[in-house]
């Protein structure tokens, strides 16, 4: 069953989000989490810094991380591995070899992928899922269209993403083309997902994604039939469901 919350604010969902990934460590020390990078995760993220801060440790938890840029060597500041070590591994204590990022860099592209779906299923699966939400209803890179039975795979990035993500770049031409990202079924396969959606320009992907009907071409509306899957969104993703 899918469960919707609606926060007041960005803030506040940060730090639902930040205490559902506690209240599940608790519960498991030695937790598979699955991650997302992206701005709305970075709230999330300064809000487990604080609690690590205050006493919580990350040093038994593995993470997976959703998808990395194909082309960004790690040391590139866009790159997904330098904005996870930035924006969280940097300031908490998760050990290096329990952090995994698909790597952009490997001649191999469809050997990695399958490594790392076999490193996934070597950790156990992954228990807890954070999620953001294109605002074309993407998952991890998984683009409207996406099978719902695809793995971790290279994909290419549509232009509405790619429109999307060059604010973070100096120029739209310098957004990669392709990404590596966990497929919809690998997503799928997690125990728990939470999906993060902030501010108005994602309200009508998430519309689509909880009320619509289930379609590739819209990606996120696969985990309507997820048995314990979570959006959280604040007052403004919600703005649009009745
Ligand atoms: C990032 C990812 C993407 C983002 C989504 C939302 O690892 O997998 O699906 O979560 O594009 O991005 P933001 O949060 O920047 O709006």
């Amino acid at each position: 069953m899918m469960k919707i919350i609606v926060k007041e604010s960005y803030e506040d969902l940060s730090k639902e989000a930040a205490k559902i990934i506690e209240r599940e460590m608790q519960k498991k020390p030695n937790l598979v989490l699955g991650l997302a990078t992206g701005s709305t995760s970075i709230g999330l993220y300064k809000e487990l810094i604080r609690m690590h801060k205050e006493g919580l440790s990350f040093s038994q938890i593995t993470t997976f991380n959703l998808d990395e840029y194909f082309g960004l060597d790690f040391s590139h500041p866009q790159s997904y591995h330098f904005y996870m070590q930035k924006n969280l591994f940097d300031h908490i204590d998760i050990k290096p070899r329990n952090i995994h990022i698909p790597d952009g860099m490997v001649k191999d592209v469809k050997k990695h992928c399958l490594e790392y779906e076999k490193v996934i299923k070597q950790a156990g699966g992954i228990d807890l899922q954070i999620l953001g939400l294109g605002s074309n209803g993407h998952i991890g890179f998984n683009e409207p269209g996406s099978p719902f039975a695809s793995r971790t795979h290279l994909i290419k990035l549509t232009e509405s993403t790619i429109e999307d993500n060059a604010r973070f770049f100096e120029k739209k031409e310098d957004v990669p083309s392709f990404a590596i990202t966990m497929g919809i079924q690998t997503i799928f396969e997690a125990r728990k997902i939470i999906l993060l959606a902030s501010g108005q320009s994602k309200a009508d992907a998430v519309v689509k994604s909880v009320g619509g009907q289930i379609t590739s071409q819209v990606p996120a509306s696969i985990l309507q039939k997820h048995s314990n899957s979570v959006f959280l969104l604040d007052k403004a993703a919600a703005s649009q469901l009745k």
